[in-house]
């Protein structure tokens, strides 16, 4: 049988990552003041155990402004370093190398968790302490029907913005991260800069494509010369909006040569999160394509996203040279051995890849298993005499 593409180390700068599935950023809106602890933990630290090359923490705020939620993990202060310390240092121990996505809300700040609502907190609907905040955009342009309008940012307060991207990428190096994603999609900030729906500025900071990308470039560049030369920068980006209007692929490329060429390693490719609706072709790995026009036409590595749900379909995308990474959310919330278990599904049923604490022991189920065949009940209990009586 042939090495599957999927389970190949992948070495980006100084760091090796043993498979090519990732865990990708997913919110949980479950922290106060930004500060992690036992959940994250458990919840991040489950993704190394079920054999993830690469875990990605959620959108962590640079900012306090700069969350989705009051619930939004930070790293403006650096009292928000230990928790974050405790995750890194876990899923390294266990396998997996740590990532940290560093996150400006901008104009989509201040929002409800999703189990309390949808759109912006509003003084009328906020939980007790949690106080809706002024968020900040391009051009103050409201995210959608219903939402404030933002404050337009200075050119003044950009440099603010810049340096808390900065600030918190040296914490996300204290606490121990191995690779760094700076989010670019979504419609958040940098998204938000990045496209003519939401970018209506009159400096040079928007207008043609060259201008838009300016501001994200900025923050890249100096991420870039904060975070060790041997360490990989990531960079997330919604290759296109969800209107059709907005950021095309075209530009999404273009901005994927620029970012190559300011020494980003590896381009995580989602899209959407400005415009009502998903105005483009969905189902599984409907984002795949992207991220296989931009691996070739800008020469980057890429990280697929979106619906991939199976070992073979991963798989596919690999060997195939669609991307070099697969990452999964939902996936991996539903069966957080996903990497496990794809590595069994594609070596036979090898559980090689499994924990020294379960793999043997599963292995040794599983020949027993396979000599009983499978449970058929309706009698909880059919057992057999042991084939040599003691
Ligand atoms: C619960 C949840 C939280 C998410 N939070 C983030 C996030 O913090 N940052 C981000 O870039 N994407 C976030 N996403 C999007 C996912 O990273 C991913 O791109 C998307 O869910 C599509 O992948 P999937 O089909 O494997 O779920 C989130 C998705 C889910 C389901």
């Amino acid at each position: 049988m042939t090495e599957p593409a999927l389970l190949q180390p992948l070495t980006l700068r100084g760091i090796t990552l043993p498979n090519r599935l990732v865990v990708a950023p997913m919110c949980q809106y479950c922290v106060t003041d930004g500060m992690v602890g036992d959940y994250h933990l458990v919840h991040l630290g489950r993704f190394a155990l079920g054999g993830f090359g690469l875990v990605l923490v959620e959108a962590t705020g640079v900012s306090a402004d700069g969350r989705i939620s009051p619930g939004d993990v930070g790293l403006w202060d650096d009292a928000q370093v230990p928790g974050l310390a405790r995750v890194a240092a876990f899923l390294r121990e266990h396998g997996s190398v740590p990532g940290i996505q560093l996150a400006h809300a901008g104009g989509k700040a201040s929002t409800l968790r999703p189990w309390d609502g949808h759109g912006p907190v509003t003084a009328a609907d906020a939980r007790p302490g949690d106080e809706p905040w002024t968020t900040v955009s391009p051009s103050g342009v409201p995210m959608g029907e219903g939402w404030p309008a933002p404050h337009p940012l200075t050119v003044a307060e950009l440099a603010d913005v810049r340096e808390a991207f900065v600030a918190a990428a040296r914490r996300a190096l204290t606490a121990g991260f191995q690779v760094a994603e700076v989010h670019a999609a979504h419609g958040y900030l940098l998204n938000q800069f990045l496209s003519p729906l939401t970018n209506t500025r009159e400096d040079g900071y928007g207008g043609s494509l060259e201008n838009r990308m300016r501001f994200p470039l900025e923050v890249v560049d100096a991420v870039r010369a904060a975070w060790p030369a041997d360490l990989p920068l990531v960079v997330r980006v919604s290759a296109v909006d969800a209107s059709r209007d907005g950021t095309t692929l075209e530009d999404t490329v273009a901005f994927a040569r620029e970012l190559k060429a300011r020494g980003v390693d590896a381009i995580d490719v989602s899209g959407g999160g400005i415009g009502t609706g998903w105005e483009h072709p969905i189902g599984y790995g409907y984002q795949v394509p992207y991220a296989a026009a931009i691996r070739e036409q800008a020469g980057i590595p890429t990280m697929a996203v979106g619906l991939v749900v199976d070992a073979h379909q991963a798989e596919a995308i690999v060997a195939g040279g669609q991307a070099d990474l697969v990452a999964v959310a939902r996936e991996a919330q539903d069966d957080p051995n996903f990497a496990v278990h794809a590595a069994r599904e594609l070596t036979g049923g090898s559980y090689d890849a499994y924990p020294v604490q379960a793999g043997p022991r599963l292995a040794g189920r599983d020949r027993l298993l396979q000599r009983l065949g499978p449970w058929t009940g309706p009698d909880p209990v059919r057992t057999e005499q042991p084939s040599t009586p003691a």
